[in-house]
C-alpha cells in the first residue's frame, strides 16, 4: 500500500466512525441591550454544550421592527435562519405564508401541551400545529420610579394617573428629566398602552384592542386616553428621539429622569447595572392600572430550511427542547427580567419586581385581567398594530391634533388595517 492509499484508508475510517455531525443554529432576535445579552448568552451557552454551533444574527432596535424587515428579506430570498424572534400574531403570519415548520414531533415527546399555559397554546400553533415556542412573559404595565428623585424634590409618589401627570412640572421645576422617553412608534404605543389600561380599564381595553370595536374605539373614554396622553406628551423632550430605551433606563439609574414606562426588560438592565431592584429604582404598576396584567410573549419560530441534511434538522429540534427546560427558564428569566413560561420553575432567586410580576400575572388570571399588549402585536395583526401605532406616534408628534380627530383617525386606521 502506498502512503497516499494509506492516508485515504484512514479518512474514510475516521468518516465511518465519527459521531453524527453536529450543525450550526443560526438564531435572529433583537437582543442587544445589557441585559438581554446577558439572558441570551444563557441560551448560546446550552446549544453550545449540545456541540451545537450558535450563529448571532442580532439586528439592533427595540420593538423588533428593523430586525423584522431583515428577516422578511432572508426568507423571501430562499435563506431563512434557523429561528427568529417572533411574537404574538406575527406568527400566525408567517406560518400562513408557508414558512415555518411544525415542531410537533418534539412537542408531543415533551409534552408542550401539559405544560403550557393555555392561553399560550394557540398563539404558538398554527392550525393545530406548534410551529413557535415561547420562552417567557413580560409584562408591558409597569412605571419605573427613581425615588431617590422624588425624596430629594419632596414630592409624593403618584397612585393614580392624575397624580403622575401633576407630579410632571414639579419633577422638570426641580430639574430633573421627567419622563425617560424613547420617541420610536413601538415604545410611543406602550406609553398609549398603559394610559389606555388606566383610563378604559381591561373589558373596554379588550373591547378596543383585541376586538377592535369601533364604538369603544370612538368613546368618550378613548377620547379621555388621548387626553391624558397629550398631558404626558408636553413632557416629552426633543432628545427621546435618538435615545434608546435602554440609554433611558441609564437616565434613571444615573438620577437624571425620573420615570420610564416600559415592559419590565428594564428589570434585566438594571440587573446587568447591578441595581438592587425595587430600591432606589422602583417599579410600580402603571397609576390607574393595578391588578391589570399587559402580557408579552417572546417566542422564537423555527423555518423551513433549505438544507435537507438530518443534522441542521436535529440542531433545530435541539434548540427548540432548550428554550422548555426548567434550568433555561430558570437562568434565562433572572436576567431577563420576565417570568418563566413554564410553572416549574422556582421563582426565588428572582429579583423583587418579577416576584411581584409573578403575584400579579396570578392574580390577573383569577381576575380575568390578564390582557394582551398590542404594542407589541399579542391583541391584534403586526398591520393593525403598525396603523394604530401610527396614529399614537403622530398624535404625540404634532400638537395640532385634537383628541376628537385622534380617535378618528384612530377608527379608520384600524379599518384600512383589517
Ligand atoms: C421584546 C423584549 C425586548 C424588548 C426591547 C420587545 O419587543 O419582546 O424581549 O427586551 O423588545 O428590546
Amino acid at each position: 500500500m502506498n502512503n497516499k492509499f494509506q492516508h485515504l484508508l484512514a479518512l474514510l475510517c475516521l468518516l465511518l466512525t465519527a459521531p453524527a455531525m453536529a450543525s450550526q443554529v443560526e438564531v435572529l432576535h433583537w437582543w442587544t441591550s445589557g441585559g438581554e445579552l446577558d439572558a441570551l448568552s444563557e441560551l448560546k451557552e446550552k446549544v453550545e454544550e449540545t456541540d451545537n454551533t450558535w450563529l448571532d444574527f442580532a439586528i439592533e432596535g427595540g420593538g423588533g421592527n428593523t430586525a423584522l424587515t431583515v428577516l422578511r428579506s432572508r426568507a423571501v430570498s430562499g435563506n431563512p435562519p434557523t429561528a427568529a424572534l417572533i411574537k404574538g400574531h406575527n406568527i400566525q403570519e408567517w406560518a400562513k405564508l408557508g414558512f415555518l415548520t411544525s415542531l410537533d414531533d418534539i412537542a408531543t415527546r415533551e409534552k408542550w401541551d401539559d405544560k403550557l399555559p393555555e392561553f399560550i397554546k394557540p398563539i404558538m400553533k398554527y392550525q393545530g400545529h406548534y410551529v413557535a415556542v415561547p420562552v417567557n412573559i413580560h409584562r408591558i404595565n409597569w412605571l419605573w420610579l427613581n425615588e431617590t428623585i422624588f425624596n430629594k424634590a419632596k414630592i409624593a409618589v403618584p397612585t393614580d394617573l392624575s397624580e403622575l401627570i401633576a407630579v410632571l412640572p414639579q419633577l422638570e421645576a426641580a430639574g430633573y428629566l421627567p419622563i425617560a422617553h424613547t420617541s420610536e412608534p413601538w415604545a410611543d404605543a406602550i406609553l398609549f398602552e398603559s394610559i389606555s389600561l388606566s383610563v378604559l380599564g381591561a373589558e373596554q381595553y379588550k373591547q378596543a384592542f383585541v376586538d377592535l370595536n369601533p364604538q369603544i374605539l370612538a368613546s368618550p373614554a378613548m377620547i379621555n386616553a388621548f387626553a391624558q396622553l397629550r398631558a404626558m406628551s408636553l413632557y416629552i423632550d426633543k432628545n427621546a428621539k435618538n435615545r434608546t430605551w435602554e440609554q433611558s433606563t441609564k437616565l434613571l439609574i444615573d438620577d437624571q429622569a425620573a420615570i420610564q414606562i416600559m415592559g419590565d426588560w428594564v428589570a434585566g438592565k438594571l440587573l446587568q447595572e447591578k441595581q438592587q431592584l425595587n430600591t432606589k429604582i422602583r417599579c410600580i404598576e402603571f397609576p390607574g392600572s393595578e391588578g391589570i396584567f399587559s402580557y408579552n410573549v417572546d417566542s422564537f419560530a423555527f423555518f423551513k430550511l433549505k438544507s435537507v441534511s438530518s443534522e441542521v434538522k436535529e440542531a433545530q429540534k435541539t434548540l427548540a427542547s432548550i428554550i422548555l427546560t426548567p434550568e433555561l427558564q430558570r437562568e434565562f428569566n433572572a436576567k431577563k427580567g420576565s417570568l418563566p413560561i413554564i410553572n416549574t420553575v422556582n421563582s426565588n432567586n428572582f429579583n423583587p419586581c418579577t416576584q411581584q410580576a409573578y403575584t400579579d400575572y396570578q392574580q390577573a388570571m383569577r381576575d380575568n385581567t390578564l390582557v394582551p399588549t398590542f404594542a407589541q402585536a399579542m391583541a391584534t395583526t403586526t398591520y393593525v398594530q403598525s396603523a394604530i401605532a401610527r396614529v399614537i406616534s403622530n398624535f404625540i408628534y404634532d400638537k395640532s391634533i385634537s383628541n376628537e380627530a385622534a380617535v378618528v383617525q384612530l377608527t379608520n386606521a384600524i379599518k384600512a388595517a383589517q
